[in-house]
């Protein structure tokens, strides 16, 4: 498969997803512009004071966790393939009087569109799928930091997309899946509201373990600070789930297992 295949094929489902986020509960756009803030808790737990330093998100969507580091004092960047989502990005900034810069590009080509360093790169979650190379993924964020910067990401667990979709009780996917993997998923929706209908119902993704992840931070030079593994995610995915507040849970004296993992990687300064 070439990128151009696999480019064309996510940014048609994600420009056709933006308006469904916009509009849906799950991402609040409406109690976000009324002062709200749309990071977890243990994202901003885990990166602490961000006032007055620079701040990338990679894969930005339409830019509320982007923004919301602006909200706690940051200067942000997003940066996000969809036009559809870096226009929408825009209109939230104007609305909400948050200054942000947003670009439009493929992850890969950060640093030359952007061409400027940062003290922080943030990479939330749902956005390692998308791309097929981590090792080159790891390069631009090394490339993206100021020496002494650091990369948080925030991610779902490799280890959950071995599960079954429905239950989450039955191993069934090779969690050392090599290359792209076909979805073709017509009945799902979209996971911030599966009731609307949409058309463009294939992704294209690609597994990344978290030995990867951390081998390829490492070899672009990074130092690991901490790897948490989390026994909780952020939505209904599989049935099996029990919701608590904004998260959601294997129940009580169910055997656990890792949902979701965070990260910080820093650059060694000069
Ligand atoms: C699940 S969303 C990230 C969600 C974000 N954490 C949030 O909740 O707002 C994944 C994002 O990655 C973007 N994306 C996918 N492939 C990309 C690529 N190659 N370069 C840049 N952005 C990409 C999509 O447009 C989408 O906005």
């Amino acid at each position: 498969m070439t990128d151009a295949e696999y480019l064309a094929t996510n940014k048609a489902l994600w420009d056709e997803r933006v308006p469904i986020h916009l509009a849906s509960d799950f991402y609040d756009v409406a109690g976000f512009k009324a002062g709200g803030q749309a990071l977890r808790d243990f994202e901003t737990a885990e990166v602490g004071d961000v006032t007055g330093r620079r701040l990338v998100h990679l894969q930005c969507h339409f830019g509320l966790d982007t923004l919301s580091w602006a909200r706690r004092g940051a200067q942000v960047t997003g940066l996000d393939f969809s036009e559809k989502a870096i226009e929408a990005a825009r209109r939230v900034a104007d609305e909400t009087g948050l200054t942000a810069r947003f670009a439009v590009a493929d992850v890969y080509d950060a640093p030359a569109v952007l061409g400027e360093t940062y003290d922080i790169v943030y990479t939330g979650l749902g956005a390692l799928c998308w791309l097929p190379d981590i090792d080159r993924w790891a390069g631009v964020v090394a490339s993206l930091l100021e020496p002494g910067g650091f990369l948080y990401l925030a991610e779902f667990h490799p280890f959950a997309d071995t599960l079954d979709d429905r239950e989450g009780r039955t191993l069934t996917y090779d969690y050392f899946a090599e290359g792209p993997q076909v979805w073709d998923e017509p009945d799902v929706g979209s996971y911030a509201d599966p009731q609307v209908p949409v058309q463009h119902t294939r992704s294209i993704e690609f597994a990344h373990g978290l030995g990867e992840v951390v081998t390829a931070l490492t070899t672009q030079g990074l130092r690991i600070d901490f790897l948490h593994e989390h026994d909780y995610t952020l939505w209904q995915r599989f049935s099996i789930l029990e919701r608590h507040g904004t998260t959601y849970r294997l129940p009580e004296g169910h055997p656990r297992i890792p949902l979701m993992y965070s990260l910080r990687a820093t650059k060694p300064a000069l």
